[in-house]
């Protein structure tokens, strides 16, 4: 007995493929029903908004980890040619102090179907507008609570961020240097068996000069290398999601 049912889904599937120009399924076992897509959200702010994304999707692809879907409200940009889910949740300028104060995480996690995965870069922001170490950390520990609340086995990658170049000051320097310490001793506090947070630190062998034009944001040098830091625990997460 034919499924037709089953066969109207895998034509609606193919023709969704041709659509978006991504290749057909192989067929054998991987024509087996797709489990469902992982979501995964990058958030922060300028810097998660950045080209790395592009290098991070078409890393996963190169691995074989398709069955996943970056997600969010906003859309970004071309990054070398590159053929990239673009979907992302990186706002310029952004506060993790204003995402709280505009309650503006929880919709936009709703509008992308309560992601699995969010994968952090935030902070940068609030220490060049002086914001204290501590209240930074408070900001994170609600935007958790806000993913958590989205989606009760959200799995985050968070980072401690990158460092800012000497044109920043001094006090903002030591005070990314302040934050990801504060960081390193938060993550593993918030951290739940069934809602991991995973603590990747960004700064290893990152150089400012060479890896950003404006001492701040990746630039076609550091943003693949970016993308590699994210990598291992972003793989981690995607496969410890049970779909
Ligand atoms: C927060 O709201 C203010 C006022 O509407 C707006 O200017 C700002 O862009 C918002 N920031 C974020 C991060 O949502
Ligand atoms: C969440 O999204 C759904 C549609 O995807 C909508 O019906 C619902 O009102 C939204 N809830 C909130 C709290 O925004
Ligand atoms: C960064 O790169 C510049 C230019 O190549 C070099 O002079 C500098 O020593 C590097 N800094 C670090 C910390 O590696």
């Amino acid at each position: 007995m034919v499924n037709f049912r089953v066969i109207a889904a895998l034509g609606a599937a193919v023709a969704n493929q041709v659509v978006l120009g991504t290749p057909l399924p192989l067929p054998a076992d991987e024509a087996a029903p797709a489990a469902a897509k992982v979501k995964v959200m990058p958030f922060g702010a300028s810097i998660a908004s950045g080209c790395w994304r592009a290098y991070l999707w078409q890393k996963l692809q190169d691995n074989n980890i398709k069955n996943i879907d970056f997600v969010g409200t906003q859309k970004g940009g071309d990054c070398a040619g590159i053929d990239y889910d673009r979907d992302h949740e990186g706002h310029p300028g952004a506060q993790a102090k204003e995402f709280v104060d505009n309650k503006s995480l929880p919709g936009w996690l709703n509008s992308s179907g309560n992601p699995d995965v969010i994968l952090v870069h935030l902070g940068t922001n609030d220490v060049i507008n002086k914001t204290p170490t501590a209240d930074i950390i408070k900001a994170f520990s609600t935007l958790v609570d806000q993913m958590r609340a989205a989606k009760s086995s959200v799995k985050i990658v968070f980072a401690q961020i990158l460092p800012l170049a000497d044109r920043f000051g001094s006090v903002a320097q030591k005070g990314i240097t302040d934050l990801n310490k504060a960081i390193a001793v938060w993550g593993p506090t918030k951290s739940t068996v069934i809602s991991p947070i995973t603590i990747i630190d960004t700064t290893v062998g990152w150089n400012v000069t060479t890896d950003t034009d404006d001492g701040e944001h990746p630039n076609a040098v550091g943003s693949p290398k970016f993308a590699a830091k994210y990598y291992p625990a972003t793989v981690a997460a995607i496969k410890s999601v049970s779909t």
